[in-house]
């Protein structure tokens, strides 16, 4: 099938990328932020602008607990498809993972797959980007320290709002809010991973938050042979080379075990 054919291709591709989004960690219970359970029908995303939290830093923090609470307050774990990834990075078949993700869950994935065959997270050399941040850590929007974020949550919800660091600043979740630029470097970074692949892979993702979502167009439009993994369509489907609108934790499996095999 032509799940094969894509094994193929990555099998002989010199620069394979993968672009993933919330739909990679719904099967591991992260709520996604589109659709009917998203996390927008249940929040205004307008409150979580990066406008809001200059100007009510109070109101921003006070809502933030709440939406912390709702997205992160389990301790999830990486599930098949973060870990089909990893191995592939692993075994050399993946350059990098550009993620839109805060969750954290790649990186989990690439040291639990490491530890299970002996090797060290070090041996696994798959960039993973990610490009609106960690949600696990908060920085100092004066000092520019990066915490971890879970014991600032919890001052936050205990009552320090907005809270501080040891130097009096302010801290911010150490996410890319909307209205937010992403870094400079990270954003350049992407998209020369975006030109340079022969195999572009977006997973999981609506592909309608830009900048983020130009990045598979962008592949494509470089010579990329581009695969969309997702459940919904997408507004990069015209361009698509390959469209499998099944379950991530399905599809990438059976695609790592066919590259390993073939
Ligand atoms: P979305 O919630 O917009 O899209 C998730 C996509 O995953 C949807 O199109 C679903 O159909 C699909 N999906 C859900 N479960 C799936 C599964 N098990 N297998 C395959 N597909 C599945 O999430 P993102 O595209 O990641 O930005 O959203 C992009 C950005 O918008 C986020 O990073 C966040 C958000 O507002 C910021 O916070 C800056």
């Amino acid at each position: 099938d032509d799940l094969e054919s894509l094994a193929d291709e990555i099998r002989s591709a010199a620069t394979v990328v993968a672009f993933t989004g919330a739909g990679i960690s719904a099967p591991s219970g992260v709520p996604t932020f589109r659709g009917d359970d998203g996390v927008w029908e249940q929040f205004d995303e307008g409150q979580f602008t990066y406008g809001r939290f200059r100007s009510d830093p109070e109101g921003f923090w006070a809502d933030r607990v709440e939406l912390q609470r709702v997205m992160f307050d389990e301790d999830y774990q990486p599930n098949a498809a973060h870990e089909a990834l990893a191995a592939m990075g692993r075994d050399g078949h993946l350059e990098a993972i550009l993620t839109q993700n805060t969750d954290g869950l790649h990186g989990k994935a690439a040291e639990t797959v490491a530890k299970s065959d002996g090797s060290t997270h070090e041996g696994n050399d798959t960039t993973i980007l990610e490009l609106h941040g960690n949600s696990q850590r908060v920085r100092c929007t004066d000092c520019g320290k990066r915490k971890e974020g879970g014991p600032v949550f919890e001052r936050a919800a205990d009552g320090e709002i907005p809270p501080t660091c040891d130097c009096g600043g302010v801290f911010k979740p150490d996410v890319v809010l909307f209205g937010e630029q992403l870094p400079g470097a990270v954003i350049q970074r992407a998209q020369s991973l975006a030109r340079e692949s022969d195999v572009f892979l977006a997973i999981g993702s609506s592909l309608v938050v830009e900048p983020a979502a130009s990045l598979p167009r962008r592949a494509a439009s470089a010579g990329a042979t581009l695969g969309i993994v997702n459940l919904e369509s997408t507004p990069v489907d015209d361009v698509a080379d390959a469209i499998y609108r099944e379950d991530v934790t399905e599809v990438l499996p059976r695609l790592r075990e066919l590259v390993e095999s073939r």
